[in-house]
């Protein structure tokens, strides 16, 4: 059993590796256009239609599921109707045993109840990459479970998917099922295209090395326009976390937002959307989660660019409220803010969890078993990973391949069903990546690129994790699988 101080010593060792620091930006407003230009009236055809999906459980992954709900509230304000946006969550955070404020989730220090009102679509085991294509597809009879809403929508309606989680290269985490590959949702979006039923599709996408989703697969001409939080090689960020600035309240050990996430939507939460378009939301939203380039991500633009002169009014509504307040660049509001990498949230959500309880007190033993079980199993995988590199590679050639970086618009790897199988081999024998873990996603992806069949990966993970039983790893899968 690790005492205090080692363990402490583990984690700043660790800390050490991440770049925590405080950024200070002077943006002066490049754009300001009247309300008189917008080029939109209300008269808009069609209908506005949403799908929000929170990728992540657990309360250590607070934040997702906070961006979503606000995303709904925004959505409503905007003039959205309830039947017409569809929630993907876990819903296990109101009213988890951590949170301070029962039935109360919050998304920015100060902020008030974004939980309320949000509609309960697919939640918990429903909350499913499945079910997400079948509702985006609007075909009822392949869902499984849930409120059974889709997005019937009509030629000239337009879509917007906003999606907030834990990702790597080519995947997206789901609270409890199989991963959201690039090519699988690449293929449904075409597939919703080919039916004619809408006229534009929006789709913001918060994760780890979101850019790897898009990236070489969205096609630019079937009326889709994309923007993530981070190019294909990199982490996205979470913010208003414990021990940064600016932080929750004390009461709370979890951060409570995303750096791009929060962007996007606090900007949409003071402007008349009519006088902002897509473009320079994407890049007020850009300023801002770069982060001056001390911590902080890529937003990056994918598919139909050319549409970006679109006023965000016409997918996200307006709140009447806000009819006032044009749209000016304002990021010298938030000049100054520290964010935390998302793949360490966790982590940090347990460190704050054991510093802060009682000394010799069950919650004290109870948070320490949980950071050290975080990171033995970070370094499992690491470890394996690692070690299947060298016995296919040998010790000299296995990082080079392992880390190889595929040119800027190519997709991350040509044979997606070989990913699948790549991962599903190495889980067998070394057991759940969980969330942690798809940060390899390209190296597996890299394996399947340099022609390796399945039998030398089972034969070489077989090898690599023969001391380490899957099974033994079976609490963590349960407990930080995305
Ligand atoms: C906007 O300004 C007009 C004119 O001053 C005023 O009548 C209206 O109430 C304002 N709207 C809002 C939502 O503040």
């Amino acid at each position: 059993m690790a005492t205090a101080t080692s363990l402490s010593t583990l984690f700043l060792l660790f800390l050490a590796t991440v770049a925590l620091v405080a950024a200070r930006r002077d943006l002066v407003g490049d754009f300001l256009r009247l309300p008189s230009d917008s080029g939109n009236d209300d008269n808009v055809q069609g209908t506005r239609w949403a799908i929000l999906f929170a990728g992540s459980n657990g309360y250590w992954n607070y934040r997702h599921q906070a961006d979503i709900c606000h995303a709904y509230q925004i959505l409503r304000k905007g003039g959205l109707k309830e039947e017409n946006i569809i929630v993907f969550m876990y819903d296990d955070i109101a009213f988890n045993w951590d949170n301070p404020r029962p039935g109360v989730i919050i998304n920015k220090p100060d902020g008030g109840d974004v939980y309320e009102g949000v509609p309960k679509d697919y939640t918990g085991e429903d909350a499913t990459a499945h079910n997400f294509y079948a509702a985006l597809l609007g075909d009822k009879s392949a869902l499984t479970g849930g409120s059974g809403k889709v997005v019937n929508s009509g030629p000239d309606d337009r879509i917007f998917i906003f999606y907030s989680d834990h990702g790597g290269p080519g995947v997206l985490g789901t609270p409890a099922g199989p991963y959201i590959y690039a090519s699988d949702l690449v293929e449904v979006l075409k597939k919703k295209h080919a039916s004619g039923t809408y006229k534009n599709l929006v789709f913001y996408l918060e994760a780890c090395e979101a850019g790897s989703i898009f990236e070489g697969l969205l096609p630019e001409d079937i009326n889709i326009y994309a923007t993530t939080a981070s190019n294909a090689e990199e982490s996205s960020w979470g913010t208003y976390c414990p021990g940064e600035y600016p932080s929750p309240p004390p009461e709370y050990s979890t951060c409570l937002g995303d750096l791009y996430s929060v962007a996007w939507m606090e900007d949409s939460d003071r402007h008349n959307l009519r006088t902002e378009s897509l473009h320079q939301q994407y890049k007020v939203v850009k300023d801002r989660t770069l982060a001056g380039g001390y911590y902080g991500s890529h937003v990056m633009q994918y598919g139909d660019v050319g549409f970006n002169k679109d006023n965000l009014f016409l997918y996200l509504g307006t709140d009447p409220a806000n009819d006032n307040l044009t749209f000016v660049d304002e990021n010298s509001l938030w000049s100054s803010s520290t964010a935390v990498n998302q793949r360490d949230a966790d982590l940090v959500h347990f460190w704050h969890k054991f510093r802060k309880a009682p000394e010799g007190s069950p919650k004290k033993n109870e948070a320490r078993k949980q950071v050290l079980e975080v990171m033995s199993h970070r370094m499992h995988i690491d470890d394996s990973v690692k070690l299947v590199g060298k016995l296919l590679f040998g010790f000299e050639k296995a990082p080079e391949v392992l880390n190889a970086v595929r040119p800027a618009g190519s997709a991350l790897v040509d044979d997606w069903a070989c990913l699948k199988t790549m991962v599903r081999t190495f889980e067998t024998h070394c057991g759940s990546l969980s969330q942690y873990g798809m940060k390899h996603m390209r190296s597996f992806a890299n394996i399947c690129n340099v022609g390796i069949k399945k039998e030398q990966m089972a034969e070489a993970s077989a090898q690599a994790c023969v001391t380490i039983p899957a099974s033994s790893w079976s609490s963590l899968q349960r407990g930080f699988s995305a």
